[in-house]
């Protein structure tokens, strides 16, 4: 019984340390925190659904800044715009947070995950691969998709669809043509099945994980069903990934013995994101394992976000005949009555579409908060915010103010045709150095797949005016399936 007496001193360690600490955050309003413990109590005796509510309620009771603690971590909480710029404007306190920690074993550290030198790096040396070229080759892809969806609606005949399930295939089916080139719907191989079957199914696995502090241990999780099948799934999607790496190396040292440069083989080929990043690594800036984390990583963050945007997206839509009305006229006067491929001007053009967009990301943001670690001290107007600290932006409640957007929970795209809103108070993508990357691919595969959507059918909802339950895991879901009937014109 030795250890004993070690045991019982790490525990008044732990106690004396709980106890001891202090921290200006402690003035702010939130629940209260037990000793040693704080809120992990109610945070995780909660669903998922339940704690969607309960942050909501916090937001009402505690206002902009509360602050819970999972044992002596603080989360800093916010909702106002003014603290959501010193945060998101912030050029050193860009480490993400904890709770993205179980997505690294599958996304590596990408530009997601990454921080410091590194995602400097990785951030300069990828910006150039979302270039207004290589964008317009990307939207050949997304109308090739979107016409097949449209032609997987027709098949419905008017009959209820589940909206996530099928929007998903074809974000997931995009997102694996542009990134990866690759086209899934048509290779039925079983390396690719299985890929498919990996990527779909370890999302919710993850997101389990990530909430459920029980799981957080390595050596629990990897022992239960659950971990082990996540290894599984880990081992099929970077072993995918991996060929296919090899496969187009190969087919690119073919491409450069054909053509002097990697532009003049994309007159040829189509050339996918992989493709851009296998150009980086011929010049020594990325390795093959960069190469992989950066796949995963657009694989992962490109094919979610823009899903659940396009399914809340529909769901509006089917209760607003009038805005489908409008997108309709929108794509005929740019368009014409005979339809065409699409330009890069045409995208530009639909203003009111993009409003529609806009308006469905602000009541529905696909990434509903975002988090950080603060890794340097910094001062949030009068109150110092201490490195250690956890701070979560609540961008679902940051767009609901009733001062920055007039009757919050209205649908009304028209918001965002008129004058400018507060800066930082519209973040879905979110802002700073650290914004979404993919967030002008995200607007063109939208309004490429809303636009053809609205042109060829009109959008019935199953119960008017429903606006389903939510939960948040790293997206923002409903918690009910959303059914819609699309009707031929
Ligand atoms: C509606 C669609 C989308 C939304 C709402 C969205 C939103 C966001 C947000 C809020 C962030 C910041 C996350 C954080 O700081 O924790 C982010 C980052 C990122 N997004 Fe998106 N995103 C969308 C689509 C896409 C697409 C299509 C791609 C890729 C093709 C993409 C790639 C990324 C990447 C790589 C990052 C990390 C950027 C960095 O840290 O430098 N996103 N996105």
């Amino acid at each position: 019984m030795f250890w004993m007496p070690i045991i019982g001193a790490a525990l008044l360690w732990i106690i004396w340390k709980a106890l001891a600490d202090e921290d200006p955050l402690d003035k702010l309003p939130g629940p209260k925190k037990w000793p040693v413990l704080g809120n992990v109590f109610i945070l995780s005796v909660t669903s998922h659904e339940q704690y969607f509510i309960l942050v909501r309620e916090f937001v009402k009771q505690y206002g902009d800044r509360f602050v819970f603690k999972v044992f002596n971590t603080r989360v800093l909480n916010i909702c106002g715009a003014k603290d959501t710029e010193v945060i998101l404007s912030h050029s050193r306190n860009i480490t993400k947070s904890s709770h993205y920690t179980f997505v690294e074993p599958m996304l590596g550290t990408g530009l997601l995950l990454s921080t410091g030198n590194k995602w400097h790096r990785r951030r300069k040396l990828l910006t150039p691969t979302f270039h207004f070229n290589i964008l317009k080759n990307f939207a050949v892809v997304m109308e090739e998709r979107s016409r097949s969806f449209v032609r997987q609606l027709r098949e419905t005949k008017g009959s209820e669809v589940e909206v996530a399930s099928l929007i998903k295939d074809f974000t997931l089916y995009t997102i694996c043509e542009t990134a990866m080139g690759i086209s899934l719907d048509l290779d039925k191989s079983k390396p690719a099945l299985d890929y498919l079957d990996a990527v779909i199914n370890i999302g919710p696995l993850i997101l389990e994980r990530s909430v459920s502090f029980w799981l957080h241990s390595d050596l629990i999780y990897y022992r239960l069903p659950a971990g082990k099948r996540q290894k599984k799934y880990l081992k099929t999607i970077h072993s995918f990934a991996d060929n296919l790496i090899h496969g187009r190396k190969q087919q690119r040292l073919r491409d450069m013995e054909e053509f002097e440069t990697i532009e003049e083989a994309g007159v040829k080929r189509r050339l996918a994101f992989l493709d851009l990043l296998l150009e980086v690594e011929s010049k020594g800036e990325i390795d093959v394992e960069g190469i992989r984390e950066e796949v995963n990583t657009f694989m992962f963050e490109g094919h979610d976000t823009t899903a659940n945007a396009l399914t809340f997206g529909i769901m509006l839509l089917a209760a607003h005949p009038e805005v489908q009305d409008k997108i309709r006229e929108e794509y005929r006067k740019i368009i014409g009555e005979a339809d065409r491929a699409f330009t890069m001007t045409d995208f530009t053009e639909m203003k009111y579409l993009e409003a529609v967009i806009k308006e469905t990301l602000r009541l529905y943001p696909s990434v509903p908060f975002i988090g950080r670690t603060v890794t340097e001290d910094f001062m949030l107007d009068d109150v110092l915010v201490r490195a250690g600290t956890q701070v979560a932006v609540r961008i679902y409640d940051l767009q609901r103010r009733e001062d920055l957007f007039p009757e919050p929970h209205k649908f009304k795209p028209e918001r965002f045709l008129g004058a400018d809103h507060r800066p930082y108070a519209f973040v879905p993508f979110s802002a700073g150095p650290r914004n979404c990357i993919g967030q002008r691919f995200a607007m063109m595969e939208m309004k490429c797949v809303l636009s053809m959507i609205c042109s060829e059918f009109r959008l019935e909802p199953r119960i008017k005016s429903h606006r389903p339950a939510l939960a948040a895991d790293l997206v923002l879901r409903a918690v009910e399936p959303i059914y819609v009937r699309f009707l031929p014109r």
